[in-house]
């Protein structure tokens, strides 16, 4: 086992909190965990020395390669699913309804391996039903780890980790591949855009969304980075739409407009 000396510690924690907002400055057990056996595989005598190497790398690879071994990637299907529920009877009436406009964007960030996103997506069509073809709906789904989105592009799921969809979702969303798999069907697939993005960085986006999904990704920010990436979803939301966080995540400490809906659902009112 490979000990981190308290000076990598604080060099790597820091490092990491400034570059890619998480917060790790409690996490020692946690950082020797995931990355003790990867280093000395590589053949480094010291957490220092590997470091270096992956701050060197230009392309960054390395680094990604890094964070994808700290950050937890845990998701599936309908998680948290009362914000499903909430987005078909609430967000899309008022898009449809209310907006009265057929371009619907809406944005998992921390999407993971694909659950969420798709979620919305399967959601969003069964809404739309035979409409669909006249409505321009994107779900933007974004995450900094290229390993989970290459799984999310993928679309390539065990029949477990469908058990929780109804069976005509399954039949109408999924191809059986054998072997138990399913991939996702193309209709669900040219409807979500995915692409590697951290969330510490300036927000590119030029159109407003309807709403945003960031659940469970903030858990691992402080108030500091929580507050600007809060602000920055607040600015990227058309007036009316919404922001959910997890079910378990909060924006106490925060300083923001949004005003509260109900636990973990926010909405722009300006
Ligand atoms: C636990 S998963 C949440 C997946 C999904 N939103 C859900 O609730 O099931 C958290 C995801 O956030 C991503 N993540 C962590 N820090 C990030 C950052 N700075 N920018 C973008 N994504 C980040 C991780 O790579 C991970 O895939």
């Amino acid at each position: 086992m490979l000990y981190l000396t308290d000076e990598e510690f604080k060099y790597i924690s820091t490092y990491i909190k400034d570059n890619y907002g998480l917060n790790l400055t409690k996490k020692k057990t946690l950082i020797e965990g995931r990355l003790g056996n990867y280093v000395s595989g590589l053949g480094y005598q010291n957490y220092m020395d590997y470091f270096r190497y992956a701050m060197s790398d230009k392309a960054a690879d390395e680094m990604v390669v890094l964070i994808n071994k700290l950050t937890t990637n845990h998701t599936y299907f309908l998680r948290e699913n009362e914000h499903f529920d909430f987005y078909r009877d609430t967000v899309l009436p008022w898009v449809d309804k209310t907006l009265r406009v057929r371009d619907l964007y809406v944005w998992s960030a921390g999407c993971s391996s694909g659950q969420e996103p798709y979620t919305l997506s399967m959601i969003t069509l069964n809404y739309l039903g035979a409409n669909a073809a006249s409505w321009d709906s994107t779900i933007l789904a974004s995450d900094i780890s290229d390993k989970v989105l290459a799984a999310a592009k993928e679309g390539l799921y065990s029949k477990e980790e469908l058990s929780g969809l109804p069976d005509n979702w399954l039949r109408r969303y999924f191809v059986s591949r054998g072997n138990d798999k399913y991939s996702i069907s193309d209709t669900l697939r040219n409807n979500v855009a995915f692409r590697n993005f951290n969330l510490l960085s300036p927000f590119p986006f030029k159109k407003p969304f309807h709403a945003i999904l960031c659940r469970n990704v903030m858990i691992y920010f402080d108030t500091p980075v929580k507050n600007a990436i809060i602000n920055k979803f607040y600015d990227a939301l058309l007036p009316g739409g919404y922001l959910f966080i997890g079910l378990s995540e909060s924006l106490s400490g925060c300083s923001h407009k949004f005003k509260f809906i109900k636990p973990s659902i926010y909405q722009k009112i300006d």
